[in-house]
């Protein structure tokens, strides 16, 4: 068992280096798979959920080397294993087996997909994906001799859904047309990925136009991640502190420097950097109330971890319409002294972090919210399980104290 330690109430200044985005190397990861060749991925962090994604396509026999931030993956010859349900029952992002599977195996026995626990998680859009290219569902288990291009409505803007339909498109017979589609950076970039990779992959008056083959090997970078780089603007301004944040593209947090404007922060931002300076001194009328949205709302990813920064200023109020009820979080803030109140479907956060606290990570942005509470206060707090924040953070003891924050890692 771990914990971190943190002696809060230190002001955090200085600069850093965003990592390449979790999400957008996790899906590129698994859209490797469907490359009969070699993929090179750059920018790409070393995290858990990273590790086990590796691990999952190793099973499958892909070929993988990675080293500083460059992940070598050669899966020219895959063979088609069950998935192994304890790997995949430990990173969401293991639902991306389901469309690489049907595209280079042609079957895929559905499994326990994990990731953190604060909604249920349904992949039906995932699996209606799949039948909308001709692949049939037997029990548990999808097939399909040969995937067909054809229409793929999403009823819902699904990241990891988005992902799947293009990832099996790549590999269908004839051109598919896929609506209702995610447009986070992350699903973005696979799309970038697969037309460097030689695929027709086009987006057009709201659809994403496939025609499957013509895959070759590509060398591809991993885009500088978002939420990160939100998690450390929230972590320096809880602090009152100054920081700069490089590496990654500012217009994709425009929703989250809305609402931290809207809290009387000054922020000044140019195309790759952002900086970010505590002033927190609007009149009383500014409270804000942030809803989570699909992109280019504001990030639910990001919603767990703006509360402990409205409570360090005069309250506010949450919604979230990507994942319902995402809430759970707010009883580890409670130790701290952070009020609130939920419903099903917002939560009233009142002013005031009054102290540290001794609690366990609830969920990654869970423990990223309890991390910005422990910064705020003075004095030691103790998050438990903090392996859950480490699989989605790359280096952040080491970031945060180059910033001048006290937080070490303990082995107990
Ligand atoms: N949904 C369905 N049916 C489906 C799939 C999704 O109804 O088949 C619904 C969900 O219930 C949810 C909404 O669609 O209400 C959006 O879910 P989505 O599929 O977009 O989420 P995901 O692909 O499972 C990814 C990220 C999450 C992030 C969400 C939303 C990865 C590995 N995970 O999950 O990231 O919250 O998109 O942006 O990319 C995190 O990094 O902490 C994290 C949870």
């Amino acid at each position: 068992m771990n914990r971190l330690v943190i002696n809060g109430g230190r002001r955090l200044s200085g600069e850093i280096n965003v990592s390449g985005s979790k999400n957008a190397a996790l899906a590129l990861i698994f859209s490797a798979l469907a490359i009969e060749g070699e993929t090179v991925l750059l920018n790409v962090s070393d995290i858990g959920d990273v590790r086990v994604a590796i691990k999952l396509i190793s099973s499958l026999g892909a070929k993988v080397e990675f080293a500083s931030g460059r992940l070598l993956i050669d899966a020219s010859t895959l063979e088609y294993s069950p998935p192994d349900r304890e790997l995949t029952s430990r990173i969401r992002a293991s639902t991306y087996l389901l469309g690489a599977s049907l595209a280079r195996f042609g079957r895929f026995g559905i499994t326990a997909f994990g990731g953190c626990n604060f909604s249920s998680r349904p992949i039906d859009l995932h699996i209606k994906a799949a039948l909308s290219l001709g692949a049939d569902l037997i029990d548990d288990t999808l097939s399909a001799k040969e995937l067909r291009g054809g229409k793929i409505v999403l009823e819902k803007p699904s990241v990891g859904a988005t992902v799947n339909a293009v990832i099996m498109a790549t590999h269908a017979v004839g051109r598919t047309e896929i609506y209702g589609f995610a447009k986070e950076p992350h699903v973005l970039s696979v799309i970038s990925f697969f037309r460097a990779a030689g695929a027709d992959i086009s987006i057009e008056n709201e659809k994403i136009m496939v025609a499957g083959g013509g895959l070759h090997s590509v060398r591809f970078k991993v885009i500088g991640d978002m939420i990160e780089a939100g998690t450390y603007l929230a972590f320096a301004l809880v602090t009152d502190g100054e920081i700069k944040i490089k590496g990654f593209y500012t217009e994709e947090l425009s929703s989250f420097f809305s609402a931290v404007r809207a809290m009387g922060y000054r922020i000044k931002i140019s195309k790759s950097e952002l900086l970010a300076t505590a002033t927190g001194q609007l009149p009383a009328v500014n409270i804000p109330f942030v809803t989570a949205r699909p992109y280019p709302g504001f990030p639910t990813d990001l919603q767990p971890i703006i509360v402990p920064l409205m409570a360090k200023n005069r309250g506010g109020t949450v919604a979230d319409e990507v994942w319902r009820g995402r809430f759970g979080y707010l009883d580890s803030l409670s130790p701290f002294g952070i009020a609130f109140e939920k419903g099903e479907s917002l939560a009233t956060v009142k002013s005031g972090i009054t102290s540290p606290a001794t609690v366990k990570a609830p969920d990654l942005r869970g423990g990223a919210s309890c991390i910005a509470a422990a910064l705020a206060v003075n004095g030691r707090t103790e998050i438990y399980s903090p392996e859950i924040i480490l699989r989605g953070y790359e280096n952040i003891t080491e970031k945060l104290t180059s910033l001048g924050a006290d937080i070490k890692l303990e082995a107990l």
